[in-house]
């Protein structure tokens, strides 16, 4: 059995935040967030909107798309670090609101976590375990953004974006995956939260909820990993640059993606970039582009995608799929 995709929705909230907001909540300005980032705005939840809430509208478009029953559902993962609750999961709360059947479980791998998601549905599919799965990327960082840290706050935004994933004995689909993981470098970018079981960081961290980022050394740790990682599932796939359509990047800095396509030989052309338009949503940056571009017609059936996404853990990975 091959894991195919075979219908995608996404949600983002209402309401913008700008460059211009932003330059009245700390000293930024505009041009500087453009340049640096190529963020232009972002979307931000509402104190009564959660992620289940972008979660179930995204859920809902990717099962319409694919002409699916909820009751059809035999999974459904959410990749998120920014749950309504710690329990009960934020997939377990789609599962409710969509009438799903089925097992749920959320994923926590920050940034990387929807790319990750999928590898599990591969594995799941082809052994035969389960056959209809939806993974969701589904994030609200404003929560757990400090809004007068300018260092963080520019970047960030919230959205979600979901895919349905069947068994089909046609080949192609989900073809390869490449992960990988560093725990020694995980103080660049982390979110204490609850989890505050090292001493070290209670001491250093009086606000404990917020996301802390060391940016200049991720940046790096960035384009390395992604470009490299591109590059390996390619080969993994016995396939080259030409013969995909588009690489989807994780959307965290518009200078990463150039960075990453530039080490990794792929032309800007080929690159999917909506990062002006909603900044750094985690999870959900991935789902949110591939959405966008199947459903304006940028993608085609059976055109061969990358999708590379990088972050907390640090981890980091490439799946090589085709859209059904
Ligand atoms: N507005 C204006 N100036 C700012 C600013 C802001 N929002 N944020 C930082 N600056 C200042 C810095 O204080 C520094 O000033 P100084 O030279 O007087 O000390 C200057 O701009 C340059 O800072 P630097 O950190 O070198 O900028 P940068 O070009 O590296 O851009 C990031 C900063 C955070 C945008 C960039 O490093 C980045 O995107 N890193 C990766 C982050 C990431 O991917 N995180 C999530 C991973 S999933």
């Amino acid at each position: 059995m091959y894991a195919h995709l075979i219908g995608t929705g996404s949600s983002v909230p209402e309401r913008v935040l700008t460059n211009a907001d932003l330059e009245k909540m700390v000293d930024t300005d505009s041009e500087w967030i453009e340049t640096r980032a190529g963020i232009k705005e972002r979307r931000i939840t509402s104190d009564d909107e959660w992620v289940s809430d972008l979660a179930t509208e995204a859920a809902r478009k990717a099962l319409e798309h694919a002409g699916m029953s909820p009751k059809e559902l035999d999974l459904i993962i959410c990749a998120t670090v920014t749950g309504d609750t710690t329990m009960p999961s934020a997939a377990s709360i789609v599962q409710y609101n969509i009438g799903a059947g089925g097992a749920t479980y959320d994923l926590g791998s920050a940034c990387p976590g929807f790319l990750y998601g999928l590898a599990t549905a591969k594995a799941y599919i082809e052994s035969g375990m389960f056959r209809n799965i939806m993974v969701i990327g589904a994030e609200t960082t404003s929560k757990v953004v400090d809004f007068t840290d300018r260092n963080t706050c520019i970047l960030f935004g919230d959205g979600a974006g979901a895919v349905v994933i069947t068994a089909t004995e046609e080949e192609g689909g989900i073809m390869e995956v490449e992960m990988e993981s560093d725990g020694a470098l995980g103080h660049l970018l982390y979110l204490p939260g609850m989890r505050q079981r090292i001493p070290v960081l209670r001491e250093k961290d009086p606000v404990p909820l917020y996301v802390k980022m060391q940016g200049n050394d991720l940046f790096k740790y960035a384009v390395k990993s992604m470009a490299d990682s591109s590059v390996k599932v390619l080969e993994k796939g016995g396939l080259g640059i030409d013969d995909i359509k588009y690489l989807i990047p994780h959307q965290a800095n518009i200078r990463i993606i150039e960075a990453t396509a530039k080490r990794a030989g792929v032309p800007l052309e080929k690159v999917l970039i909506n990062i002006e338009k909603f900044g750094n949503t985690s999870s959900a940056t991935i789902p949110i582009a591939f959405d966008e571009a199947v459903r304006d017609g940028r993608i085609q059936k059976g055109d061969a995608l990358v999708g590379v996404s990088f972050g907390a853990g640090l981890s980091w990975g490439a799946v090589l799929f085709k859209w059904y």
